[in-house]
């Protein structure tokens, strides 16, 4: 049997579910990479069972094999609502205020990463490639290597990664993130992340670097910077039939003439909601000629609601967002529509056409892919204006986009006038070699980089080979350049 590559993740794309659409850039990713591709994706069903089977679930849909695994209760409370959504997360986006740490939390992390380990490694054959994301399987790794599995396992963060001053606030820091060492290459959404993980490994865990290869004891890791992307071609042709679709067509005639400003987040408090709203809310205050004349739609799936932080969040948007509508509202006008739910593909393909603005202010974000999304979207004759935060990873790709620091009410909201009012000229001049870029660097190109990167060296010429043939890596590609 030749080289499967396998990939891990908490998250599935789970195919045929009523959970779908899915609101999430990881696993729309990840689902973008294995289209048309040969391979095998494992990890949570969705469901949540008192007493999940034993056995996994396998079903294959257009050559992907799905293998899914139940989670019990207290799993979703210790290891996803836990450490992963209480602890990582806000830690990994700076958020040092907002942990909440319970040593019931780690070890029930540690448990469900054994667990994925059990049932995975019974899966597994001898030169299966295995790719795993995000932060829940930190400790994947190293219980596959405990039960003796000696393939090529790599990992990637969907994340940010902070600077190891924040890092070490995290408790057991040692042992979680220790634990990517144990990964043959841990890769990362930009050069920022990767030098930040890289300084962590070099000052706190006293890794020694040789050849770009960090050293710690007897275990060996490479890092990289691979930047997450779309299917840019697919998501042109997407936005151009769906921006005639009859949604959009009920949308536009609703604004009765009003300017369009759309935001795309998931009720996060990392995405920056509120710090929009009141940009928003400045734009209203300073330029009287722009009320009645734009409207800023706002979709935002509820996201980790059991959480504590995310119900906080909730109540403070809604309260900033009714402050808004009840100061400048008028009988015939809505500054702020603000919608809890998620859209489709296509939907949100046609809104983001429509859209004059996007706005993408996270405080602190891994990629974006809503950025990049709006921006294949456009119509590239009349195309809109992206305004994007200095915080997320994407704008360091995204250069021509209006730049902001989301802290910066004032700027934001000139940002936002500057977007409105700009001309068509500059318009087209700020898109093109943006969406050049995303047509170059695509999620096709992001598998294939990292696969090709965590696979060099490796000992089988016939994994390499094997490789190319599932994720359509030629021949004459050089390798991917790790520093
Ligand atoms: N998304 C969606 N429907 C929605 C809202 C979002 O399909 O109603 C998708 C969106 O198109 C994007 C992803 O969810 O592909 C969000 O990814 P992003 O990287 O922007 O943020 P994340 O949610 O991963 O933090
Ligand atoms: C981010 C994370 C993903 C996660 C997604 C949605 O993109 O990096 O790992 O899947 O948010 O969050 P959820 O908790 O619903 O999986």
């Amino acid at each position: 049997m030749g080289a499967r590559v396998i990939i891990v993740s908490n998250r599935v794309a789970v195919p045929d579910s009523p959970r779908t659409p899915l609101a999430g850039g990881m696993a729309v990713a990840v689902k973008a990479a294995l289209k048309n591709r040969k391979g095998m994706w494992f990890g949570w069903s969705g469901k949540v069972s008192d007493e999940p089977v034993e056995t996994s679930q396998a079903v294959e849909v257009n050559k992907v094999t799905y293998v899914l695994i139940d989670l019990s209760k207290s799993d979703i409370q210790e290891y996803y609502n836990g450490l992963a959504n209480s602890v990582l997360w806000p830690t990994l986006h700076y958020r040092v205020d907002l942990q909440e740490y319970s040593r019931a939390d780690a070890s029930g992390y540690m448990r469900v990463n054994r667990m994925f380990a059990d049932r995975l490694g019974a899966l597994l054959n001898e030169d299966d490639v295995v790719w795993v994301h995000d932060y829940h399987l930190m400790l994947l790794g190293r219980e596959l290597r405990s039960r003796g599995h000696r393939n090529r396992i790599g990992f990637f963060l969907h994340t940010p990664c902070a600077p190891p001053d924040i890092l070490q606030t995290l408790p057991q820091h040692k042992e979680i993130l220790g634990g990517l060492t144990y990964y043959d290459l841990v890769g990362f959404q930009t050069e920022n992340d990767r030098e930040n993980f890289a300084h962590y490994l070099t000052t706190i865990g006293a890794a020694q670097v040789r050849g770009g290869v960090f050293e710690i004891g007897s275990r060996k890791v490479r890092l990289g910077a691979f930047p997450v992307s779309i299917e840019s071609k697919a998501y042109m042709r997407l936005a151009r039939n769906a921006g005639r679709s009859a949604l959009v067509a009920l949308v536009r005639e609703s604004l009765g003439g009003s300017r369009l400003v759309l935001g795309v987040d998931r009720l996060d408090y990392s995405k920056g909601i509120p710090d929009r709203v009141k940009a928003f809310e400045r734009l209203l205050e300073n330029n009287p000629e722009w009320r009645g004349r734009v409207t800023l739609l706002q979709i935002t799936p509820k996201s980790r609601s059991d959480v504590k932080q995310y119900g906080e969040i909730e109540s403070e948007v809604t309260g900033l967002i009714g402050k808004v509508n009840g100061q400048f509202g008028d009988a015939a006008w809505t500054p702020i529509r603000y919608v809890n739910r998620s859209y489709s593909r296509t939907v949100l393909a046609g809104l983001y056409r429509a859209a004059d603005v996007a706005m993408v202010t996270p405080l602190r974000d891994g990629m974006n892919l809503v950025a990049k999304e709006y921006l294949a979207a456009q119509d590239p004759e009349d195309p809109g204006v992206l305004v994007l935060s200095e915080f997320a990873g994407a704008a360091k790709e995204l250069d021509r986009a209006l730049i902001v620091n989301p802290h910066e009410t004032d700027a934001v909201a000139a940002a936002l006038k500057r977007a409105l009012e700009m001309p068509l000229a500059e318009r087209r001049e700020r898109h093109a070699p943006m969406v050049a870029h995303l047509l170059e660097n695509d999620i096709r190109k992001w598998a294939e980089d990292y696969l090709a990167a965590l696979v060099e060296g490796a000992p089988a010429r016939n994994l390499l080979a094997g490789i190319r043939a599932l994720f359509g890596v030629s021949s004459d590609q050089a390798p991917f350049a790790i520093r």
